[in-house]
């Protein structure tokens, strides 16, 4: 959507934050020994708890409030029984709606452990997304937004998910433009248009950057197994810096 009105940043602000709220408690709440379905559980009742209403349940009949993805799942992993083990390489995914608003936010974590080789990936991911929302200003090239990505994850030794991409949200989960590319593509020519709100989203990762869906029908894992991180905020484009919603 394009934001018009004081009204619409107010409900977009609101919704993203509490996005933002649910996505750090369950990352504070996610330990070893616990089920994935337990922690979702954790971000379902924080949901209910702020009056929101999770998206992927309310628009696709996804089985869980929020997507709990245990590498090398990287997306849309389905809250089970799955019990988190020290170590783990975890993305948690928030995405939900209130008084008719949506926000989307996302971040990968390692449970209870430093572990070096993910921490780099972690920190490259983060820095993507940072770097991608500097460039997110009214009048540049929507493909700024993958260029910037795609260049930042290579200086950083990694490499991007191609299968997955940011996209516009506001009034549904999932709006135009559809795809906002994690890499470039020369020949997209389409332009930021101030206020626009959008869900940016790199995926980077130690492999070739292509995923296989599991027989679950949801859980998305990477084809050659290898590690992938992303990180997640909504935000509305404006002339100057971007308003960052999922904080
Ligand atoms: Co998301
Ligand atoms: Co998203």
């Amino acid at each position: 959507m394009i934001v018009n009105s004081e009204e619409d940043i107010k409900h977009l602000k609101a919704i993203g934050h509490i996005c933002a709220m649910t996505l750090k408690t369950m990352m504070e709440h996610a330990k070893p020994g616990m089920t994935t379905l337990e922690l979702d559980n954790i971000g379902m009742e924080f949901l209910k708890k702020e009056g929101a209403q999770s998206a992927p349940m309310a628009m696709y009949h996804f089985p869980g409030a929020t997507c709990i993805s245990v590498s090398p799942v990287i997306a849309h992993g389905i809250p089970n029984e799955r019990v988190l083990q020290e170590g783990d390489l975890v993305n948690i995914d928030v995405s939900a709606e209130m008084n008719g608003y949506y926000g989307d936010t996302g971040a990968s974590l390692v449970i209870a452990k430093q572990v070096p080789e993910y921490e780099k990936l972690l920190a490259a991911a983060r820095s993507a997304l940072e770097k991608a929302i500097q460039v997110a200003v009214a009048g540049q090239p929507l493909n700024l937004i993958g260029q910037t990505i795609q260049e930042d994850a290579k200086r950083n030794g990694f490499g991007v998910i191609y299968d997955l991409t940011g996209h516009g949200i506001g009034h549904k989960l999932h709006e135009n433009p559809a795809e906002v590319f994690n890499y470039t593509k020369p020949k997209d020519h389409r332009i930021l248009d101030e206020g626009l709100v959008l869900a940016i989203e790199p995926f980077l990762t130690t492999g070739k950057g292509h995923v296989h869906e599991e027989p679950d029908g949801w859980s998305l894992r990477t084809i050659d197994r290898t590690i992938a991180a992303q990180f997640e905020h909504t935000i509305i484009v404006t002339k100057n810096k971007p308003i960052i919603l999922t904080i």
